[in-house]
C-alpha cells in the first residue's frame, strides 16, 4: 500500500515538471517574435494619432495671357452651325462698335455702310450712329443693324454710357499697335459692366493690308475669340477685306440669340 502512495507521488511530481517546462518554453516563445509578424507591426493604441493633411496652397486665379501656356481649343460657336429662320425680318438691333481710338472704327463702318475709305484720321468726339439692313439667309431674313461708333476712349463714363442696351459687339484691334490688342478685354469687361452680361461679339484685326508691320494675327485673334467665345476677322477698311462678312456674321449671331 504504501508503495503505491509512492508511485502516485512520483507520476504527480513528474507532471507538475512537465507543466513547468511547457510554461517557460511558451514565455519565451512570445519574448522572441520576429519584428515581421502582423503582433509586432501593430503600433501601440496610443501611437494611432491622424495627423491632418498639409495645407494645399490656394490656387490664385491667372490672369489669361498671351501666348497660352497649353494649346487652346478652338471650335466655332454652337449657333454659327444652325441657319437663321426663315422670314425673319422687321428687327433693328444696337452694335456697340469699340477699341483704342485710330485702330479704324470709323472706317470700317462708313466702308460697310457707304462703301468708302478715306485716309484722313479725324478723331471721333463722343459716339456717330449709323445704320445699315443686312440681308441673311440668301436675302430670306434680315436684321437691320444701328452701329453706335464710339470714341476710342475708355476712361470717358459719357462714351461707356453709351453701350447701354448693345445687343451685339465688335471689338477692333489694329494689327500694327499690339497695345491695341492687349486692351480688348478692358473694353469687352467694360460692355460686358454696361450691358449686365455677355452679347454676340465679333472681334476685328483691322489694317490688315499693312502686311508688313502688322505684329497681330490669326493666332493671336483666334486666341483672344476663344477666351470670349467670339468671332474674328482680319480686316482692313482700306481694301474692304472681310468687312462686311464680320457685321453679316454679328448680325447672324444676335438674331440666333433672340
Ligand atoms: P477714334 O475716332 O479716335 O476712336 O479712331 P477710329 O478707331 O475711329 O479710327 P479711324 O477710322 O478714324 O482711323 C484712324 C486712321 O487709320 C485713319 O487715318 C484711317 O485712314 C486709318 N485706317 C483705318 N482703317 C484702316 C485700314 O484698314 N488700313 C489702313 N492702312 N489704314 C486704316
Amino acid at each position: 500500500m504504501e508503495a503505491q502512495w509512492l508511485i502516485v507521488a512520483a507520476v504527480i511530481a513528474v507532471v507538475v515538471v512537465l507543466a513547468a517546462v511547457v510554461a517557460m518554453r511558451g514565455r519565451k516563445a512570445g519574448a522572441g517574435q520576429s519584428p515581421g509578424s502582423p503582433e509586432a507591426r501593430s503600433p501601440p493604441a496610443a501611437a494611432l494619432v491622424v495627423q491632418p493633411a498639409p495645407a494645399q496652397p490656394a490656387l490664385a486665379a491667372q490672369p489669361a495671357a498671351y501666348p497660352p501656356a497649353e494649346p487652346v481649343s478652338i471650335q466655332a460657336p454652337e449657333e454659327m452651325t444652325h441657319p437663321v429662320p426663315l422670314g425673319f425680318t422687321g428687327y433693328s438691333k444696337k452694335v456697340a462698335l469699340i477699341g483704342d481710338g485710330g485702330v479704324g472704327k470709323t472706317s470700317l463702318v462708313n466702308r460697310f455702310v457707304k462703301g468708302q475709305f478715306d485716309d484722313k484720321y479725324i478723331h471721333t468726339i463722343g459716339t456717330n450712329v449709323k445704320k445699315k439692313t443686312v440681308l441673311l439667309n440668301d436675302e430670306k431674313a434680315e436684321v437691320t443693324l444701328m452701329v453706335w461708333d464710339l470714341q476710342g476712349q475708355r476712361n470717358d463714363p459719357g462714351i461707356i454710357a453709351h453701350m447701354f442696351r448693345s445687343e451685339g459687339a465688335i471689338v477692333v484691334c489694329d494689327v500694327t499697335r499690339d497695345q491695341t490688342f492687349n486692351n480688348m478685354p478692358e473694353w469687352i469687361g467694360l460692355l460686358e459692366k454696361e450691358v449686365g452680361g455677355r452679347v454676340p461679339m465679333v472681334l476685328l484685326g483691322n489694317k490688315a493690308d499693312l502686311e508688313e508691320q502688322a505684329l497681330i494675327g490669326q493666332t493671336q485673334l483666334q486666341y483672344m475669340a476663344s477666351r470670349y467665345g467670339a468671332s474674328w476677322h482680319l480686316t482692313s477698311a482700306r481694301t474692304g477685306q472681310s468687312v462686311e462678312e464680320a457685321f453679316s456674321e454679328l448680325a447672324r449671331r444676335m438674331v440666333l440669340k433672340q
